[in-house]
């Protein structure tokens, strides 16, 4: 992976990484490794279901500063926990897999940085301890994949230091081999493949069940337009109950309609379907079917007409989250509805679900005003003040020094 520039506020947080480093060890890092979070434009709950997605990095990163040991030990620090978690590299075998439905039995936070080393060896790639040093500017807890963040800032730096030579679609299967077995969050390989592979100004359109991915740009800035987050501070986590539930109504329609997987059922499939299962499961099948479908559609119109033509197709896709899979709670909902009666183009929840945040897409020139109007409407419900800032396609994890 090639060093690339780091413009201000990420050159914080590489320095925080370094900082701790050499407050842990007391000596500079071998060398340091960047991953970065994601925004999803369209395609959410399509991933486990063999689907497609198009999602992009974000600016915000985690750094990992990482040295190797000469001992057999694996510690891991992070600015946002208070104590170092350290164990050898012949007890993560021990630690992982998680059993399914238990917490992890180390702290989470370092499950996933552990569990990318452990995944690693169970591939087959062995190498000797490291420190490992972690900062991070991607809002936690906010739906921009600050896990995957993590997984793939590690991965990239112990594929390096372990010499494993693995390409960057098996380092983001390693990170969610992580985020399932080790953390036990059930969810696909969205976060991870778009903080592995995420390019300036493009999306990555990703098919899930190849794991084929084609860069899209996005033309947004040229566009004279804006992506604004907005960060409910409602507070998610998938290793809990929504999340699982929704992937389980998933496999049961699937099966229902005796496919695979929902990438085998079309829109045409819709009618028969809702003959066949209770009106619960029907609706998940049915978000999961037409979502799919307006991810081609929105790449088809990227390409076609640009980025000012796809905000009924966003609109579209945070109707079919709130209403047939059940995933937005009142602050998205207000967000969105917020941002699109202050002009917004297009605007919807981004991620998982169950609180994080919702993107809209605007004119430049409105970014003040849409964010003014949102945080109105979010003091008028008596909700939390949401964070709100810009977000530009961005590179994917390397390594910077
Ligand atoms: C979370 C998961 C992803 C994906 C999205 C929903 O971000 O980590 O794998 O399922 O939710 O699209």
């Amino acid at each position: 992976m090639s060093a690339g520039h780091i413009d201000g506020p990420r050159a914080a947080t590489q320095d925080a990484a370094r900082a701790l480093f050499a407050d842990l060890t007391g000596r500079a890092p071998d060398g340091v490794w960047s991953a970065p979070g994601r925004v999803n434009l369209i395609g959410e709950h399509t991933d486990y279901n063999e689907g497609f997605v198009l999602p992009f990095a974000i600016p915000h990163r985690t750094f990992a500063a990482v040295g190797t040991r000469k001992d057999d030990r694996v510690r891991v620090a992070s600015t946002f926990a208070d104590s170092a978690v350290e164990v050898s590299l012949d007890e993560l075998g021990s630690l992982f897999p998680t059993a399914a439905g238990s917490a992890p039995s180390v702290p989470e936070w370092a499950a996933y940085p552990l569990g990318v080393a452990w995944a690693l060896q169970r591939s087959g790639t062995a190498g000797r301890g490291v420190d490992i040093a972690i900062a991070s500017d991607v809002p936690v807890g906010a739906g921009l994949s600050s896990s995957a963040a993590i997984e793939s800032a590690t991965a990239s730096a112990l594929d390096d230091l372990w010499d494993a030579g693995l390409d960057r679609t098996a380092l983001a299967r390693i990170g969610r081999s992580a985020e399932n077995e080790a953390v036990g969050a059930p969810t696909g390989i969205m976060d991870q493949m778009a903080s592995m592979r995420g390019e300036v100004d493009a999306a990555i359109f990703l098919d899930c069940r190849t794991l084929e991915a084609q860069l899209v740009p996005v033309g947004i800035a040229e566009a004279g337009l804006a992506i604004l987050v907005i960060d409910t501070r409602v507070e998610h986590a998938h290793s809990t109950g929504g999340y699982g539930e929704r992937r389980a109504s998933c496999e049961r329609g699937a099966a229902i309609m005796g496919v695979p997987s929902l990438r085998d059922v079309s829109v045409d499939d819709l009618e028969r379907a809702s003959t066949l299962m209770d009106d619960v499961t029907f609706r998940r099948v049915r978000h999961v079917v037409t979502e799919n479908q307006r991810v081609l559609d929105t790449v088809r119109v990227l390409r076609e007409d640009g980025a000012r033509a796809i905000g009924d197709l966003l609109v579209a896709s945070h109707a079919s989250m709130r209403d047939d899979f059940e995933i937005s709670v009142p602050e998205l909902d207000t967000a969105v509805e917020a941002a699109l009666a202050a002009g917004a183009i297009g605007a919807r929840m981004t991620g998982g679900g169950f609180g994080g945040a919702a993107i809209a897409l605007i004119e430049q020139e409105a970014v003040a005003a849409v964010s003014d109007a949102v945080t109105a409407a979010f003091a008028a419900s008596d909700f939390t003040e949401p964070h709100l800032f810009t977000v530009t396609p961005s590179a994917g994890a390397r390594r910077d020094a």
